[in-house]
């Protein structure tokens, strides 16, 4: 009988450590699978992030030769003024009956370069502009915020900055060109970033304000802890080429104010003890 009990445990053990063994290979590979689904869905975040990024680019070189129109009006008025002034010199001789032939010819082959080089340029303005393609859509301005958030937090980690949201619940949808809408944020939260560095501030913090605001708009307010503006520095930073950084280049909000005008929006700061600025955008109907 007890010699019969135990074979019956020893069989019973011997299942239940089958089970067990088969359990955990279960686990094992339903852990692998999940583990595969987690690289996979990062590396596609990873890409998408690579994507908004060449995207956000490109948005700040079209609105930058926007600005720059003048600068460009500058490159092409050299080669025209050439071109007259050779053309001139021609025309003087031909009055007056003397004109060498090689004179003529090297006049004409220099008039050819200076058009050639005012063609460069308006073609490379044309190649620069052309891969605009981005269209107005009805969108959700949180989504938007976390997006902007997520672009500039790789580069605000190791900073000390830490960005806080308060976002309204089942905010109406506004009429947006997203990644245009995106470049807006991204460029405030850099700035709010760079504040908070270059005042060497500890702890600094950003906050992110979603309100709809009356019947038409939704309001959007991006809040630092740095040492802020006063009121003539409220007016003068949408200037264009206005900053106080060494390495900035002081047109980041003169595009955020051009982007959210063109939007039908507003966008100022605000003066008093951190950086805040506000914008609006008009709801789709
Ligand atoms: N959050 C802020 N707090 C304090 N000052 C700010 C803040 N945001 C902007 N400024 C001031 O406004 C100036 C203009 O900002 P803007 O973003 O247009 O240019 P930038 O940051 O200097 O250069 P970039 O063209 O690279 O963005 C800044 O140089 C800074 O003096
Ligand atoms: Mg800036």
């Amino acid at each position: 009988m007890v010699a019969f009990n135990e074979v019956t445990q020893v069989k019973q053990g011997e299942q239940a450590l089958r089970q067990l063994a088969g359990e955990l290979e279960q686990r094992v590979a339903d852990r692998t699978e999940q583990l595969q689904c987690e690289i996979r869905e990062r590396m596609r975040a990873e890409e998408e992030a690579r994507q908004r990024h060449a995207e956000l680019a490109h948005v700040h070189r079209v609105y930058t030769a926007g600005e720059l129109a003048t600068a460009l009006a500058h490159e092409l008025n050299q080669p025209l003024a050439a071109i007259g002034s050779f053309a001139e010199a021609s025309l003087r001789r031909l009055q007056r009956g003397v004109v060498a032939k090689e004179f003529l010819a090297d006049n004409l082959r220099q008039i050819g370069a200076q058009a050639e080089r005012a063609a460069a340029v308006i073609r490379e303005l044309r190649a620069f502009l052309a891969k605009n393609n981005s269209v107005r859509s009805a969108s959700d301005v949180n989504v938007l915020v976390r997006t902007a958030c997520t672009l500039v937090e790789s580069g605000l980690r190791g900073q000390g900055v830490r960005i806080d949201l308060d976002l309204a619940p089942s905010l109406p949808p506004v009429m947006a060109e997203r990644i245009h809408i995106e470049h807006v944020l991204v460029n405030l939260l850099r700035n709010g970033a760079e504040a908070i560095r270059d005042a060497a501030m500890q702890d600094g913090r950003i906050v992110v304000r979603t309100r709809h605001d009356g019947d038409a708009l939704v309001r959007v307010t991006v809040e630092d802890s740095g040492p802020g503006l006063d009121a003539e520095g409220t007016k003068r930073v949408f200037e264009p080429f206005y900053t106080t950084k060494a390495q900035g280049l002081g047109m980041g909000l003169c595009i955020s104010r051009t982007v959210i005008e063109s939007h039908g929006g507003k966008i100022w700061a605000q003066a008093g003890t951190g950086g805040i600025f506000h914008f609006t955008l008009p709801l789709a109907r």
